[in-house]
């Protein structure tokens, strides 16, 4: 009887983690990967980047190379100064946010979910296979964005601000939320990319797709590629 429930309690538990590539498996070591230099000159100046933003959601074939990645990235929360200020102001400089990447077709870059580790401008891996299509299924069935080559995901530990601020903080973080995502539009702008902020989306069932800590909450969803 012992021995049937045993048997019982591994099958079950075979068939709740079966396929589910996570970091913390055993036969999973934590990478991280180191991205190229962002460079700070571009051909497009911050006029016509803003001139010409437009929200994209067709996205051509074309794989993005880890160059480019890398210029989005610091876009987004790079380091831009020896007191480790980013690219984008956060409220006291407590930088709640968190950016995530969601690989499905970028050169040199396995398809996985990926952390923007800003201190040393390098991804972390924290989850293996392609995501965008479970993704997409958390932004309420927006289908179309699982041709982007990558799904940039920022989330917020409001921890980090309401510490300080109190409630009032929670508004300062997406204030910050929304610096990060124009500084993504106008960083892919200028690298002929398109992208689009998504707001519609299940917050628990995008946590769980991205296997987010109990304390990140996702702010915003920005599918990246060439436009069609
Ligand atoms: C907070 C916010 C949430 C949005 N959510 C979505 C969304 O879920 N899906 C979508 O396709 N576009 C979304 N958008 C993009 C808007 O539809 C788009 O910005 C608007 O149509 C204006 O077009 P433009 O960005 O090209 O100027 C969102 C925009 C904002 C600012």
């Amino acid at each position: 009887m012992k021995i049937i429930a045993v048997l019982t309690i591994g099958l079950l538990a075979a068939i709740m983690f079966s396929g589910k590539k996570h970091r913390s498996s055993a036969n999973t070591e934590l990478k991280n990967i180191k991205l190229p230099s962002p460079v700070y000159g571009g051909e497009t100046s911050i006029e016509e980047a803003l001139k010409r933003r437009r929200s994209v959601r067709e996205y051509s074939d074309e794989p993005l190379t880890l160059t480019q990645v890398s210029q989005i990235l610091w876009a987004a929360q790079g380091i831009t100064d020896s007191r480790n200020f980013r690219t984008a102001p956060s409220a006291g400089a407590l930088y709640p946010l968190e950016v995530y990447l969601v690989v499905g077709n970028v050169q040199d870059l396995p398809e996985g979910v990926y952390r923007y580790q800003p201190n040393h401008h390098e991804l972390s891996l924290e989850l293996e296979g392609d995501k965008r299509k479970a993704v997409a299924q958390a932004a309420l069935l927006q289908n179309w964005m699982t041709k982007a080559p990558v799904i940039l995901v920022i989330a917020a530990v409001y921890g980090r601000t309401t510490i300080k601020y109190g409630a009032r903080g929670k508004r300062y973080v997406h204030m910050e939320a929304g610096h990060t995502a124009q500084n993504v539009y106008l960083q892919a702008m200028s690298l002929n990319l398109g992208t689009v902020i998504v707001g519609a989306f299940v917050d628990q069932a995008v946590k769980n797709v991205l296997t987010m800590k109990k304390q990140e909450q996702p702010l915003a969803i920005m599918p990246i590629g060439s436009a069609q």
